[in-house]
């Protein structure tokens, strides 16, 4: 089975008595890992019930443009970039006409003028209907417009009817959708990502950290959620939100980030080790606050762990890579990890330019040779990581069951 992880499918139901087999068709996309919102249109209704298909895609159906309270929850045109697919299905003659004409007199409608996600179509309806001159027409105009138009299927009518118009079946439905994001190399991928840096207490109060601010690790894992990988982050004290569709484990010191790591390093497809961590830590934490009874003071350090180390060493292993803020010869000293730390890849950059900023450049060491990645916005920087990660990732991806 294709896997859809993170993918957020915005199914649109309209009249026709193939709503019923919406209900299966919403459990396909669920169990793929997908999320699916559905909009149902007022003749919709008649067909399959919103209870239905709310208690099977545990979203809340949508039904009227001017709902003020679903609009309080998310507004319409907050829906329609929330998707990464509209799937109309069945798409009724009635629909395909006023798509055709660009109407918003219902909430799918101006779902569909307001999204800029790919838009697909499974007709169904009468075959009369569907050999009219008119449905052909406005069949035309919308794929003239880049909408996927899936079916209809031949065959046996509900109206006694035989010949064209049957809603293709769920499951092929779903094959189609499914190939739409095929092409996508991090589907249903995992990736562990580490970020932000780690306090190491020295006593109740204080603390041993740097100034990393996280803005790469939460990058990465926007844009990996983004393109259908599972992303679990690790993440030391920071002041940012959470990334969409991103599961994040809070965790404090370089002793924690090691244990949350290695209970979930187990079907991670690559590591990504972006947290600064600290590398020592003070060696004994007094239990009560530090008085400044004396004219000078020494903190004992010890060692802290090599979490990404610890990582490249374990047998299977993901495809680990790391990440080193240099201030002087970044490539040479990130070549240097790389190989000490054995790492499949690594992105170094320069430390005086990266910590805090919205903006970087890196270059990214492999046993390959070099890639330099220009000076920009993170989150472009992180796609561009994205993909040389992912072309190293081996071929075969186990799709949930
Ligand atoms: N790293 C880690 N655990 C540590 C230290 C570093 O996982 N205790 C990871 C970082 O997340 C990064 C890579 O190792 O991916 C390189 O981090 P860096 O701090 O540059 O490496 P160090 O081994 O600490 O080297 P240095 O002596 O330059 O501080």
């Amino acid at each position: 089975m294709p896997t859809l992880t993170n993918k957020r499918i915005l199914l649109g139901i309209t009249g026709g008595i193939a709503a019923y087999k919406c209900a299966e068709l919403s459990r396909l996309f669920t169990r793929a890992g997908a999320e699916v919102r559905v909009v149902m249109t007022r003749a919709a209704q008649e067909f399959v019930t919103p209870l239905t298909m709310q208690a099977l895609t545990g979203n809340r159906v949508l039904m009227d443009l001017l709902d003020f309270e679903a609009e309080a929850a998310m507004g319409h045109i907050e829906l329609a970039r929330w998707a990464d697919l509209v799937l109309v299905a069945p798409a009724s003659a009635d629909f395909l006409a006023r798509t055709a004409h660009g109407r918003a007199d219902d909430l799918l409608s101006t779902l569909i003028l307001a999204t800029s996600a790919p838009i697909a179509i499974a007709p169904a309806m009468n075959q009369g209907m569907w050999s009219d001159p008119g449905t052909r027409q406005n069949l035309d105009e919308v794929r003239g417009r880049g909408y996927h138009v899936f079916g209809p299927a031949e065959g046996d009518q509900a109206c006694g009817d035989v010949g064209p118009g049957r809603m293709v079946e769920p499951a092929d439905l779903f094959a189609s959708c499914a190939e739409l994001f095929s092409g996508e190399p991090l589907a249903g991928r995992h990736l562990l990502i580490t970020g932000g840096p780690t306090r190491e207490a020295i006593d109740p109060v204080r603390f041993l950290s740097n100034h990393s601010s996280g803005k790469m690790a939460y990058a990465l894992a926007a844009e990996a959620a983004a393109a259908g990988a599972r992303v679990t982050l690790i993440s030391g004290p920071v002041s940012l939100p959470t990334p969409d569709r991103v599961t994040r484990i809070d965790v404090t010191s370089a002793e924690d980030m090691l244990a949350a790591t290695m209970e979930r390093i187990a079907d991670a497809d690559a590591f990504i080790g972006v947290a600064a961590v600290a590398d020592y830590r003070p060696a004994n934490q007094t239990a009560g606050k530090i008085k400044k009874d004396k004219a000078s003071m020494a903190i004992d350090l010890v060692r802290n762990p090599d979490i990404i180390s610890e990582v490249a060493g374990l047998n299977p292993r993901p495809l680990v890579v790391g990440f080193a803020a240099e201030t002087e010869d970044v490539t040479a000293n990130g070549r240097e990890k790389l190989e000490r730390k054995q790492l499949d890849l690594l992105f170094a950059n320069n430390a005086t330019e990266t910590f805090n900023s919205d903006e970087v450049a890196a270059t990214a060491i492999s046993a390959e040779g070099e890639v330099e990645i220009p000076r920009a916005r993170k989150e472009a920087v992180a796609r561009k990581m994205l993909e040389l990660i992912a072309e190293r990732l081996p071929v075969s991806v186990e799709a949930p069951a």
